[in-house]
């Protein structure tokens, strides 16, 4: 493991350098056409270690910001080569993937290291991150070769209706920073399975491991214009772009339902076809029938994975009345004991930074607002300024009720919101009292329950009896205003497809 000592030691422009062993996969410029390129204007944007930030050795690297030509050039380039690839064999796209997988496999500590220095999470987490990124690229490349349409009867006997599965086009594919690599590789190997080709827009926070990505799409070999990973800080305006390209056919999208919503409309111009895995506010119920030490187990994988930085993130837990203070109990006593919140490189921690300063502001206001309405704060509740002006302790909050902000919004930070119920009909409506879906949770031993409870909650993807739920296999979307679409799975390529009907005729 690699000791903060050493990693601050050495100077701001040498530092990545001396911690990633496969310099290569070191990119502050952005792959176009199988190129390495420059912003047209030079402009560059700073990235940060937001577990050091804002002091001066927190900046890891310049970025070239691309401006919206350099874009409209990648996507040009895109259409070009969607041409050709489109005619490739899923076989051939197959073991491009498998390549690709590989090289992830082979550089997955960089990639981790990489991971924790831009996003702050945890090595361990990092490494975990790599290992579930590269295992979409596995998945696709094992799906590629088996998309097949269908052939079907007509009404008329002398006709018969084949659906043909296509590759829809050129992709956008805007990511956010929670997961630097693993929301890429989601959409990447769907498009790539499918026969699409792309253009990839990362978080302004954390492009390099996108870059680094790039370096390896190039080093297995993809065709010139397959992908194309372009870095900048013009979010919004790319965005925009990307959603109002007529060249573009499919945009897919994972971050906050309100820039869902813009993107959307701005894609109705060209009624585009989209994916969005966008907000949630995942309920976990803990029915009164449940293994409680399992429950507090999956609890704290839930709530306070990344920090508490993803979308399927706990974000309001359920403890039925009867057992309400000895799971509080344990989860406290369990938090407390197994976390350590520190600096990701440093052996034996578990929890980083938050992102930013609006993250911060995020969770201390929901933690604010609760305790003047009444909750009490069982484990943490400040912030940690000794460690970094990122970093929030783990927080436990007891007597939470819907009144309160962290009942109605996700915060997308380490805060456990517990919220006593007293019946199945009282948490069922509690915890589908919201406009998101994305993911929810619940313990029991009831197997009629499950089964219940199972089809009542009103979300996208549902965990029981665990705490965690992040697999290739799994059809990964929400419902409601958690948008739409699946990734990973075996539907995940469908939504990098369209079905073109074909009817033959004058069979006698
Ligand atoms: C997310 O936070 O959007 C993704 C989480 C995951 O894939 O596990």
């Amino acid at each position: 493991m690699i000791s903060r000592r050493l990693y601050s030691t050495t100077g701001s422009a040498g530092r990545l350098a001396s911690v990633i062993k496969n310099v290569d996969l070191l990119k502050t410029k952005s792959y176009i056409n199988g190129a390495w390129v420059a912003s047209s204007t030079n402009k560059k944007f700073d990235v940060n270690d937001p577990a050091l930030y804002p002091k001066p050795d927190s900046k890891l690297a310049s970025v070239s910001s691309m401006t919206l030509q350099d874009f409209e050039r990648a996507i040009d380039h895109a259409r070009v080569a969607f041409d050709e690839f489109k005619q490739t064999s899923g076989r051939y796209r197959s073991n491009l993937l498998l390549q690709l997988y590989e090289l992830m496999i082979e550089n997955k500590n960089d990639l981790a290291t990489l991971i924790t220095l831009e996003n702050g999470k945890p090595y361990a987490d990092a490494l975990g991150e790599v290992n579930y990124a590269a295992s979409f690229f596995q998945w696709f490349a094992e799906e590629a070769p088996r998309i097949s349409g269908d052939i079907i009867p007509s009404a008329d006997a002398s006709k018969r209706i084949f659906a043909l599965k296509q590759p829809i086009g050129v992709c956008g594919i805007l990511t956010p920073w929670n997961f630097p690599l693993a929301m890429i590789t989601r959409k990447l190997g769907a498009a790539i399975a499918a026969g699409c080709t792309t253009v990839i827009k990362p978080a302004s926070e954390t492009p390099l491991s996108a870059l680094s990505l790039g370096y390896l799409v190039e080093k297995a070999g993809f065709p010139k214009g397959v992908v194309n990973i372009l870095a900048t800080d013009d979010t919004a305006a790319i965005g925009k772009l990307l959603c109002e390209s007529p060249i573009i056919k499919k945009v897919s999208f994972t971050g906050s339902t309100k820039v869902g919503k813009l993107l959307m409309n701005q894609s109705s111009s060209t009624l585009k076809k989209l994916s969005f895995e966008l907000g949630g506010n995942a309920p976990f119920i803990v029915f009164e029938d449940a293994d409680i030490e399992k429950a507090v187990a999956g609890a704290v994988t839930s709530k306070f994975r990344s920090s508490g930085q993803t979308c399927i993130c706990a974000n309001r837990i359920f403890v039925h009345e009867s057992i309400y203070d000895e799971f509080a109990t344990k989860f406290v006593n369990k938090v407390k004991k197994d976390s350590l919140l520190g600096y990701g490189l440093n052996k034996g921690v578990t929890h980083g930074p938050l992102i930013h300063d609006r993250s911060m502001q995020k969770v201390v206001s929901h933690i604010e607002d609760a305790v003047s309405k009444g909750a009490s704060i069982l484990c943490g509740g400040s912030k940690r300024p000794d460690l970094g002006t990122n970093f929030h302790e783990l927080t436990i909050l007891g007597d939470v009720t819907p009144d309160m902000l962290i009942f109605q919004e996700e915060t997308f930070g380490p805060v456990a919101p517990l919220i006593k119920f007293s019946s199945d009909q009282e948490v069922i409506k509690l915890a589908n009292d919201t406009e998101v879906g994305l993911a929810g949770y619940f313990y029991s031993t009831n197997v009629s329950k499950v089964f219940k409870v199972a089809e009542e909650l009103e979300v996208g993807m549902l965990g029981v009896n665990t705490g965690a739920i992040s697999e290739a296999a799994l059809p990964f979307g929400g419902v409601q205003e958690s948008g739409f679409g699946r990734e990973g799975s075996k539907f995940g390529v469908d939504d990098y497809m369209v079905i073109k009907g074909i009817v033959l005729g004058d069979i006698v």
